[in-house]
C-alpha cells in the first residue's frame, strides 16, 4: 500500500449522525423524494446543494462528466443550462441520453438520475441567461436550457455500518416501478 493510499484511507468519512431511509415508507414515485432531499440540503445550508456531476456520451461512446448546476425541476424534467456549442451541447445534440449524480456529503446521500434530455424554448433559455448574476442584459443565442426527463432514479442513504440503503426506481411503460 502506498503512503497516499494510507492517507486516503485515514480521511474522515460520513458524519456520525445520518438520516435513515425508511424503505417501507418509500413513495411510489421518485421525484417527490428527490425534491424533499434537495430541500433538506438547502435547509442545512450546505454549499451548492444544486451542483451535480452531469454525464453525457462522447462521440466514441465513452462517458464524460462535469459539474453543472440544477436550474429547475418541473413537468419537463430537471433543468440544466449550457452553451449549445460546448462539448456537452454538441454531445446532447448527437445523443440526448444523460445522467446526473448528486452527492450530499453531510447527509451521506447520493441520487443518480438518468434519462433523455431535450432543449427547452428560446424564451426559457433567454430568461435563464439574463437572470445570471454576470448578465449585461444582452441575449446569448448560444445559451440553452435542457430538461432531463428521468427514466431511472436511484437513492442511496449511507449508514455507519456501510450497508447503505438503496432505493431504485425505473420508468416502465410510463409508470414508475420501485426496486428496493
Ligand atoms: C460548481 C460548478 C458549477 C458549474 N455549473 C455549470 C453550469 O451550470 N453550466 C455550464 O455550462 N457549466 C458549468 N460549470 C462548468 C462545467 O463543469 C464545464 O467545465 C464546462 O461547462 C465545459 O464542459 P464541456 O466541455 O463538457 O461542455 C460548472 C462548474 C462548476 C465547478
Amino acid at each position: 500500500m502506498s503512503i497516499l493510499s494510507e492517507r486516503l484511507r485515514a480521511l474522515s468519512g460520513f458524519p456520525s449522525e445520518l438520516p435513515v431511509l425508511d424503505l417501507a415508507a418509500a413513495p411510489a414515485e421518485p421525484m417527490g423524494l428527490f425534491l424533499a432531499w434537495l430541500e433538506e440540503e438547502i435547509a442545512r445550508g450546505s454549499r451548492q446543494p444544486h451542483a451535480m456531476t452531469f454525464q453525457t456520451l462522447a462521440e466514441d461512446g465513452g462517458p464524460e462528466g462535469r459539474t453543472l448546476i440544477l436550474k429547475d425541476v418541473d413537468e419537463h424534467g430537471l433543468h440544466v443550462a449550457t452553451s449549445r456549442s460546448s462539448r456537452k451541447g454538441r454531445q446532447l445534440a448527437r445523443d440526448p441520453r444523460a445522467a446526473m449524480t448528486f452527492f450530499w456529503r453531510e447527509a451521506g446521500r447520493q441520487v443518480r438520475i438518468a434519462g433523455r434530455t431535450h432543449p427547452l424554448s428560446r424564451a426559457i433559455s433567454e430568461a435563464d441567461w439574463l437572470a445570471r448574476p454576470t448578465s449585461d442584459g444582452r441575449p446569448n443565442p448560444d445559451w440553452q436550457v435542457y430538461a432531463l426527463q428521468p427514466d431511472r432514479v436511484e437513492f442511496l442513504q449511507a449508514t455507519q455500518d456501510r450497508r447503505h440503503h438503496e432505493l431504485h426506481y425505473r420508468l416502465i411503460d410510463g409508470s414508475w416501478a420501485r426496486e428496493a
